[in-house]
């Protein structure tokens, strides 16, 4: 099958399709025919070198994909050869064939394309697992969550929004903070000319949010701190602008905040089959009655891998950008 390799040169890590051989699903298991492999930020990450795979999972980079369940461990129960499927990727996506837990997997949401669910697992799984379990957001709390435009991001802002909540926003232009109204923000902030904190509190007359997803770090952790309300909670899942930073510890104590910082790569299958469960009971209902859409930004073909990537990094996208097989 043809899949996607990482070639160490000179002038730095080039990808290119390569003929492998096609995986064996172990226990617990399954083999899917891959539609498309969602791109997501850490694997550009680790095609650099800095986000290296756990000892288990393939050197072939992608962590999501969707398609048709062509072969079943015989330990698998509820997945049948022939169902359309999206999966949660310990690695592996970009190819025609990845082998994916059967714990990870959920159905093709009806009402989505198989093509679209391609992009669906990572955002999804994340978005749950930090808002809801860790950051513990309760029903009528406010909701802010950074890089409304990204695939995590527009998913948050829907995801929330459906469910009730006010919902609040960064995004780095005019147009990606229109897209995050469109996805149902009720206000995004264009956070290159505009200061959150102070919105955030001018819109919730002084009190600030109660949960914040958070992907920047550096110096967005004290600002997130500020623009909390007593008893927020902050969630970290990424730190572009950089992982060390100083905290004044008093606004935390003295105003009862919570900081988390998560990841969900290094977590084992049976963690991520309650997420799986959550997703198939709350979340991919909503698909079903259209109150949540994919956002696809541009699907490219496999070979394209490079492109791909080079688009993510150009961050011009809102959405997901996908890969077909
Ligand atoms: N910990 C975990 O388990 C986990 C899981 C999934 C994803 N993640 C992380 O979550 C992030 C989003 O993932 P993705 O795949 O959806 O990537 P993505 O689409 O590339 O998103 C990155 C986003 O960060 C935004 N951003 C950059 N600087 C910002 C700033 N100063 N203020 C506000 N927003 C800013 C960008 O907005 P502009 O383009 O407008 O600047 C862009 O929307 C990535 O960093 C990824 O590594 C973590």
């Amino acid at each position: 099958m043809a899949a996607i390799a990482v070639e160490r040169t000179a002038s730095g890590p080039k990808m290119q399709v390569k003929e492998i051989l096609v995986p064996n699903p172990g226990p617990g298991q399954i083999l899917i025919r891959v539609a498309t492999a969602g791109i997501n930020r850490a694997d550009l990450l680790q095609v650099q070198g800095h986000h290296p795979p756990p000892p288990s999972a393939p050197d072939t980079p992608g962590l999501e994909c969707s398609g048709t369940v062509v072969a079943v461990d015989q330990a698998v129960t509820g997945i049948r050869e022939g169902d359309q499927v999206c999966a949660l990727l310990s690695g592996g996506g970009y190819a025609q064939y990845a082998v994916a837990s059967a714990l990870c997997t959920l159905p093709v949401p009806s009402g989505v394309t198989v093509e679209d669910a391609g992009g669906l697992p990572e955002v999804y799984f994340t978005v749950w697992s930090n808002v809801f379990d860790t950051a513990h957001l309760r029903p009528g709390e406010t909701f802010l969550v950074h890089g409304g435009s990204s695939g995590i991001g527009t998913a948050a802002i829907q995801l929330m929004h459906a469910r009730g909540h006010r919902v609040f926003t960064t995004a780095g232009t005019t147009e990606k903070c229109t897209a995050c109204v469109r996805l149902g923000a009720t206000h995004a902030i264009n956070y290159r000319s505009e200061d959150f904190v102070a919105l955030v509190k001018e819109e919730t007359n002084g009190r600030g949010v109660d949960v914040i997803l958070d992907m920047v770090g550096g110096d967005y952790v004290m600002r997130n701190l500020n623009a909390l309300a007593r008893g927020g909670r902050v969630v970290n899942i990424a730190y572009q602008k950089g992982t060390k930073v100083e905290v004044d510890f008093r606004i935390v104590q003295g105003r009862l905040l919570t900081l988390a910082a998560t990841g969900l790569r290094g977590r084992p299958d049976s963690e991520k089959a309650v997420i799986r469960d959550h997703l198939a009971g709350e979340v991919w209902p909503l698909f079903e009655t259209a109150r949540l859409k994919p956002v696809t930004w541009r699907t490219l073909p496999l070979m394209q891998a490079e492109a791909a990537h080079q688009l993510m990094r150009e961050s011009s996208h809102t959405g997901k950008i996908l890969l077909a097989a």
